[in-house]
């Protein structure tokens, strides 16, 4: 019983409604500030970091078909979010969504696994933020130690944890106390900033697209897809696949407008606009900022952190103006990455909390600012801590294969309920079920497995604490133990 006990649909509107509970989430978020979310969430490290390193090593020019490869993956699991989120409108995301279809025993199993994508996702690209933060320093000649800006542990594969010699990532931790507080203040004032931060990422990555063009020497996408080397993943069609996995970081962040879903004033209309919309914008935007990074330089000098400054600098005097609007850019586009994550855990934990699956302190609203403070204090704390001790590079891959074992677990959910319940009226219905969904989960699964096996292990000794904490304190306290309710 208990493990798979389902929050009934009707329960969970009724919360969306606010009808059940004393202090609510403020419904403040149109479909403009949803969508903009979206898009502050999307772009950011994947488009300003890793596109170069993909296309040096792994597809070339054809680095393109890679986030053609990966777009269509997240469109299709875009899809399934779009009809949960307009048909249980409320915070909590995939974690509400399956224990609506799936059970308690999955919902926490996805909420435990989405910490990955936003706690940890908050943190790595804040850890990206510190590194662009540095560089934009030098440039106007301030020189910050190497000590207070840099993790004190390095990973490679072959040596693994070493010490790095630095203390802590000063900057990091930095931008996600600051970033922390105006989430407590209010989901408007927040909303507000993101959509500024947005307006400068993307305006500085429209002159990137619109004079890079200008300056492509053709030559450079020939041949678009480099031969394969003879080993798995090195150029060839395999070289695509291998750079989809590594490039889909670049698309995360369109499911965490449907976190949101309790502060959307229209959420039934708004959530399938906010999320579908932002990932449209930015795959279109991925497409022409990829041709334009292998346009400008051969794809083989792109192997390093800042690939858009190596592109725009090969084109000579013409673009060095833009050069230097690149780091702020880059700023803009990962602190608002940083925002929206550390704005999507906490109302995860929320619901969790509001479910009796973590202390009901979880799931306190602050009485004037009407945001879920204790749980966004404490993701601030924890992110924090993460960001300053941790590299990027153990960090990324585990944000990836989390969110990927989440869209798999919401396309089969999205097939689970029309199959269960296909009465419940559904504002938005993805189309196609259940050929969409599936294409979703062999995708996303196919991105999966072209991670490396460390990731995997990771993944694994993360889920395996998770169950720990489920079995030893979740299960008895759950809000529906023992007794699934039956509205
Ligand atoms: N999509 C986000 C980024 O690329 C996570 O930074």
């Amino acid at each position: 019983m208990g493990l798979w006990s389902k929050k009934s649909i009707a329960l969970l509107q009724a919360e969306a409604s606010g009808e059940s509970h004393e202090a609510t989430l403020r419904r403040a978020l149109s479909a403009t500030n949803l969508t903009l979310l979206g898009i502050g969430a999307i772009i950011g490290a994947g488009i300003f970091v890793l596109t170069g390193t993909a296309a040096a090593n792994y597809a070339g020019p054809a680095i393109v078909l890679s986030f053609i490869l990966a777009g269509t993956g997240c469109l299709f699991a875009g899809l399934c979010y779009a009809e949960f989120a307009s048909m249980i409108p409320i915070a909590g995301s995939a974690y509400t969504y399956s224990y609506a279809t799936l059970g308690e025993f999955i919902a926490w199993i996805i909420g435990w696994d989405l910490v990955l994508e936003y706690l940890f996702g908050a943190a790595t690209v804040s850890v990206g933020w510190s590194g662009y933060f540095v560089s934009f320093m030098r440039s106007i000649g301030v020189d910050l130690p190497m000590e207070w800006t840099q993790a004190p542990f390095a990973y490679s594969a072959a040596e693994g944890l070493s010490r790095t010699g630095a203390i802590l990532n000063i900057p990091a931790i930095f931008l996600i106390a600051v970033l922390t507080t105006l989430l407590v203040v209010g989901v408007r004032e927040s909303a507000g900033f993101n959509n500024i931060v947005v307006a400068i990422k993307v305006a500085i990555i429209f002159l990137v697209i619109g004079f890079g063009f200008m300056f492509v020497n053709t030559d450079n996408w020939s041949p678009f897809i480099p031969p394969n080397t003879g080993e798995f993943g090195q150029f060839g069609w395999s070289g695509i696949v291998r750079g989809a996995g590594v490039i889909f970081f670049a698309y995360i962040g369109f499911d965490a407008v449907s976190t949101a879903a309790q502060e959307a004033k229209n959420p039934q209309r708004d959530m399938p606009i906010g999320i579908l919309g932002s990932l449209a914008f930015c795959t279109i935007l991925y497409i022409l900022m990829s041709l334009v990074m292998t346009g400008l330089v051969p794809y083989t000098q792109l192997n390093v952190p800042d690939p858009v400054y190596v592109a725009l600098a090969a084109a000579g005097p013409g673009l060095s103006w833009l050069t230097k609007l690149i780091s702020i850019g880059a700023m803009a586009g990962l602190a608002s990455v940083v925002l929206v994550m550390l704005m999507g855990q906490p109302r995860i934990f929320y619901s969790m909390a509001r479910d009796g699956l973590l202390p009901a302190v979880f799931g306190k609203v602050h009485p004037r600012f009407q945001t879920p403070y204790i749980t966004t204090i404490v993701t601030g704390v924890i992110a924090a801590a993460v960001a300053g001790l941790f590299p990027i590079g153990v960090l990324g891959e585990l944000v990836s294969i989390g969110t990927l074992l989440a869209f798999v677990i919401v396309c089969a959910g999205i097939w689970v309920l029309r199959v269960k319940s296909p009465e419940l009226p559904r504002p938005f219905k993805t189309p196609l079920v259940p050929l969409v969904p599936i294409l979703g989960i062999l995708i996303c699964g196919y991105l999966m497995s072209s991670l490396p096996g460390d990731t995997w292990l990771r993944l694994i000794i993360w889920m395996a604490i998770g169950l720990v904490i489920y079995f030893a304190y979740s299960v008895r306290k759950s809000r529906f133990a023992g007794a699934p309710p039956t509205r």
